[in-house]
């Protein structure tokens, strides 16, 4: 018998029993008035014309024990389908959360980690642009994260001596991921692969790295312009053990002197993927491609024969005739590729498969979250289910992310709620402090993945950084879905908050 279907079993048997209560009463209350009934039978009708008295009182009987199984009913499946936030739900726990739950390496990744972030009284003075977020109610940690004279700006971008460097970092130290502190490379500089993604190279059994190299200065094009840095490429860095990265260099560079050009300085190249293409034998990467206005909304495709470039420029396009700006590619386990990209003016999220070459979007596309406004796209799939994780729409600025999952990747999609885990409830709903970039599965742990975020600097965008944490999918949505009538079709997906955490040992020697 499969897990959800004892589980299903398990729910049904107090109801069944309140059900069985409430009619043998309901039949003990009919007998009983049938007998007066009799007994009644040669006096005098009563005045409320309910000779029908005791049937009306029967029929009513039946209503209010009905409403009261049905208020029983809903009362039960919403106590148990709500865990509480942040807490753990074991008593409930399907068979695959229980599974992974045991597993000594995850155990310790799926613990609940409080974070009590002590807030400073608000100062006197502040700047009129934190007073007027803080008319559009940003919550107070989002609008302190904003601040950028705030008190606890140590906290959340801790500083070069709490760095963590793979190439000092030794014995019992080394593999921890500190999420929000300082990463440096092999050359003990910090990482610049912002808004990346991450690819395993099945012939180099490597890992690469790609993201928005941003190591120049941010400046505002325009007085209401987001803070930009100018384009310099896409850094690209390997690893064997997802912790130790070398600089493997700019794969793809920014052009200097031709205006025209897409990649030139002035132009914006946010959040580069790449892509395997089995057949062509060719690294191919999608990346938001838009001028400093964010106007013109495009995808840029480039390709290399080898993972660490250079990466040849192929140009631009509006994917399917519609804008797009946050995007991301995903390589499903049958070789087909899509595109994942924000639309309609950020309303509607647009999926389409790829063409066999992966350098151009095929006729069909799905349309989801419709005037949901979600962007920074991260796609997975676990046990033929896909996965996606979104952010809200809020530029640089942190926000709730989401998760959503879907039987087909062109949907429908439907959203679970809030994958955050633990911290405290301000920073779950501000992610963490940071934005949704890629899902990356973790080898030998089938459910388990690394949720790579960016914990975006609007002040001084090079110095963002990174929020990796477990990911696990298992056990039953907390929140009511549209089309499963209370009981769950899809399994929770988490993003656990660790101060510091590492891979479960082993990890690399499923691969
Ligand atoms: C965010 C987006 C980032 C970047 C930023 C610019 O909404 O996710 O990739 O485009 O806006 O403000």
């Amino acid at each position: 018998m499969s897990g959800s279907f004892l589980n299903f079993i398990v729910r049904l048997v107090p109801v069944g029993f309140i059900l069985l209560v409430d009619i043998c009463s309901i039949f003990l209350e009919i007998k009983k008035e049938e007998k007066m009934r009799i007994r009644n039978i040669y006096k005098k009708p009563t005045t409320l014309g309910c000779n029908a008295g005791s049937r009306c009182c029967s029929i009513s009987a039946v209503i209010w024990s009905l409403l009261g199984c049905l208020l029983l009913l809903h009362l039960y499946s919403s106590i148990h389908l709500k865990t509480g936030e942040g807490r753990e739900f074991q008593p409930h726990l399907s068979h695959r959360r229980r599974d992974l739950y045991h597993l000594p390496q995850l155990r310790e990744l799926q613990q609940v980690e409080e974070e009590n972030i002590q807030l400073p009284p608000p100062k006197g003075k502040r700047s009129p642009r934190a007073a007027k977020r803080r008319r559009r109610r940003i919550t107070p940690l989002v609008d302190e994260f904003l601040d950028e004279d705030s008190r606890m700006r140590h906290v959340f971008f801790p500083g070069n001596k709490s760095a963590i460097d793979p190439m000092k970092h030794a014995g019992n130290d080394s593999y921890y991921y500190y999420p929000g502190r300082i990463w440096l490379d092999t050359n003990g500089h910090p990482i610049q692969a912002h808004g990346g993604g991450i690819l395993y190279d099945e012939k180099s059994s490597t890992y690469y790295w790609y993201g928005e190299y941003k190591d120049g200065s941010t400046y505002h094009a325009h007085k209401k312009g987001a803070a930009r840095v100018d384009i310099i490429g896409v850094g690209c860095y390997s690893s064997k053990d997802l912790w130790t990265w070398k600089y493997e260099g700019i794969v793809l560079a920014a052009e200097e002197a031709n205006e025209t050009h897409d990649l030139h300085k002035s132009n914006v190249l946010e959040r580069p993927k790449v892509i395997y293409n089995d057949k062509t034998r060719k690294y191919v990467m999608w990346m938001h491609i838009d001028d400093t206005n964010y106007t013109k909304a495009a995808v840029g495709i480039a390709i290399s024969d080898t993972p660490d470039g250079p990466f040849q420029y192929l140009g631009s396009q509006r994917p399917h005739g519609y804008e797009s700006r946050d995007m991301t590619v995903f390589k499903d386990e049958d070789g087909v590729a899509y595109l994942i990209y924000s639309s309609e003016e950020n309303m509607v999220l647009h999926i389409g498969p790829l063409t066999e070459d992966y350098l151009n979007v095929t006729s069909v596309m799905g349309r989801a979250f419709v005037g949901q406004r979600r962007e920074a796209p991260a796609v997975f799939k676990h046990q033929g289910t896909y996965y996606m994780i979104t952010s809200g729409c809020s530029g640089w600025a942190p926000n709730e992310a989401l998760a959503h999952a879907a039987e087909s990747i062109l949907g429908p999609w439907e959203t679970m709620g809030n994958p955050c885990v633990g911290g405290n409830k301000m920073f779950r709903i501000a992610t963490f402090l940071s934005q949704s970039t890629f899902v990356l599965p973790l080898p030998g742990f089938p459910g388990s993945f690394i949720f790579m975020a960016d914990r975006w600097n609007p002040a001084d965008l090079r110095d963002s950084r990174y929020v990796w944490l477990p990911l696990i999918v298992a056990g039953p949505v907390d929140q009511a879905l549209d089309y499963s009538f209370g009981f769950p079709l899809w399994s929770r997906v988490s993003v656990y908050w660790h101060k510091k955490w590492r891979l479960p040992q082993g990890w690399s020697t499923f691969k």
